[in-house]
């Protein structure tokens, strides 16, 4: 594996897909035994989290739906897009067991905000499934169900995480490197 460039930044492979995947069958193992006697529903954060969706779900050997939100943010507000509305849920999770997937907890302030709102919709069980975790960025108080890896405050792109829009594509996990 080679170096990546993009907006002249340079980023270095950090995470392999082999092991993503590998990583993902064991938190799928876990999720059908935290789930069972249930039927989950998989909420995926779009965009981001739509790779790591939809390999954690097809390893998840149980009967399981999913459905994709959105979190719009709220224009005018000085919070920077921290505030976020969920757009796209049409599901009823009243008294459902409900897993949230997403790319990254970094702050922690979506996911949070995201927990709030679904809350008030009463789901029997509220878990959050992430495939990366920056324990050391984390400001709100919220603790990730299910954590592919927990990584240092650097940036990473890759498998769903972009950088202003691209990089997504990249089958791997890239690290900024820094000092470049
Ligand atoms: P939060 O700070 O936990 O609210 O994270 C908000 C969003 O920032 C995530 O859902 C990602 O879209 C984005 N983000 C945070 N860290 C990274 C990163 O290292 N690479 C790409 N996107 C990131
Ligand atoms: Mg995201």
């Amino acid at each position: 594996m080679k170096e990546v460039h993009y907006n002249g930044l340079t980023f270095v492979p950090y995470i392999e897909n082999e092991k993503i995947a590998a990583r993902i069958k064991e938190l799928a193992k876990v999720i059908k035994r935290d789930c069972e006697g249930s039927v989950p529903l998989f909420i995926c954060v779009l965009n981001g989290a739509f790779p790591f969706a939809a390999d954690l779900f097809r390893e998840v050997d149980m009967d399981a739906e999913i459905t994709f939100i959105r979190l719009k943010s709220y224009q005018g507000m000085q919070s920077s897009g921290v505030v976020k509305e969920v757009i796209g849920l049409s599901e009823d999770i009243k008294d459902r067991t409900v897993i949230i997937v997403e790319d990254i907890v970094d702050t922690g302030k979506t996911i949070h905000n995201l927990m709030e709102d679904l809350k008030k919709k009463q789901p029997a069980k509220l878990k959050i499934a992430t495939l990366l975790f920056k324990p050391e960025a984390l400001v709100c108080d919220v603790k990730p169900d299910y954590v592919g890896f927990e990584i240092p405050k650097k940036f990473v792109i890759g498998y769903g995480l972009d950088l202003d829009g691209i990089a997504r594509n990249l089958k791997d996990v890239y690290q900024l490197k820094e000092n470049a």
